[in-house]
């Protein structure tokens, strides 16, 4: 059976950033995210004795990768070899992912991608899962952010303490709140070090420990910030959070950098809308590209803002959106 599934981005207010289970992508903390409703991947799967291996072919924002390096089909056949076997099916698989934003550069495609997979998978492998499962068989596939991607709206990935507890739920939906992330692409170059790694060190930075500390009350405040629809208490704790995810990779060893002086630039330009009544607050995820969460009446206004700033590349604009789904369309 071919099937396709769409999965949303998504942006994370509290980041998950290290695990305490490598193997099973267990977060060392929970997190809470907004789905993306612009920012999506389209995966179409086939199982088939047609197929005499897995073919996995990846389309980023509009350009078909000529190779599919070794690292980036392992990571899509492992997650497929799962599913396979849970399902217990032999059979090879062609697939092709398609994303209409920019891949491997803090815009959250590992987690639309990784999502959209799962989804269309288990609907093609004929394997009955609720949401929940879903979302834990999504975690599996390593992209731990791509199991908030499951649900519709608001988000939260529970810690949990086994594999089991570990998944997300949905804190309000898409229509509970209307703000907009204002995505700045200062980049769209593959970044240097991975999410991958940048968890695998966290551990080594002297003051993870002080961020895993604080986090707790973070949950409490981002989540009140959402159910009273209160931006400004979302924003303080959203832009504590992005730093501190930052300062964790920035003194990690050996360090990783994945922001740019642009990312500098930007940021000080927010404070200054601030100054000037525009309520807008940045986060970044492991790149330099720059989020900016603000009420969706000021989305066209920041954008139009930051268009003219020669440091830009383009510019996306999306407000929250609903979870990966099963749709019509195949891609081949
Ligand atoms: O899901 P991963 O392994 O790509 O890691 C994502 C980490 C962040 O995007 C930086 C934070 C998050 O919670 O989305």
């Amino acid at each position: 059976m071919k099937v396709s599934a769409q999965a949303p981005a998504n942006i994370a207010f509290v980041k998950y950033w290290g695990k305490y289970n490598d193997a099973l992508t267990l977060p060392s903390n929970s997190s809470i995210s907004m789905n993306l409703a612009e920012l999506h991947t389209i995966t179409t799967i086939e199982f088939s004795e047609k197929y005499r291996d897995d073919i996995v072919e990846i389309e980023f924002f509009g350009q078909r990768l000529k190779v599919v390096t070794d690292q980036k089909k392992v990571r899509v056949t492992q997650q497929i070899d799962r599913l396979r076997k849970k399902a217990k099916v032999t059979k090879r698989a062609r697939v092709m992912l398609i994303n209409n934003f920019p891949a491997e550069s803090g815009i959250g495609s590992s987690a639309s991608a990784f999502a959209a997979l799962t989804v269309a998978s288990c609907a093609a492998l004929d394997l009955h899962v609720d949401r929940k499962e879903l979302s834990i068989l999504t975690r599996l596939g390593g992209s731990g952010s791509a199991t908030r991607s499951i649900l519709d709206g608001f988000v939260e990935w529970k810690k949990g303490t086994l594999s089991k507890d570990s998944y997300a739920t949905q804190l309000a939906p898409a229509s509970h709140w209307d703000i907009h992330d204002v995505i700045l692409v200062v980049s769209s170059k593959s970044k240097k070090s991975s999410s991958l790694e940048g968890h695998k060190l966290a551990k080594t930075s002297p003051y993870y420990k002080a961020r895993l500390a604080e986090l707790p009350r973070r949950l409490v405040l981002v989540r009140q910030a959402i159910r009273d629809k209160s931006l400004s208490k979302l924003g303080i704790e959203l832009e504590k959070d992005a730093l501190s995810l930052h300062f964790i990779a920035m003194t990690s060893t050996p360090p990783i950098w994945y922001l740019e002086s642009s990312t500098i630039e930007v940021i000080k330009e927010i404070y200054t809308l601030r100054n000037q009544g525009i309520e807008a607050y940045f986060t970044m995820d492991a790149g330099p590209n720059i989020h900016i969460i603000c009420v969706a009446k000021d989305s066209s206004t920041i954008k139009a803002y930051f268009a003219r700033k020669p440091y830009i590349e383009t510019i996306f604009v999306s407000g929250s959106g609903k979870g990966a789904s099963i749709i019509e369309k195949h891609l081949f």
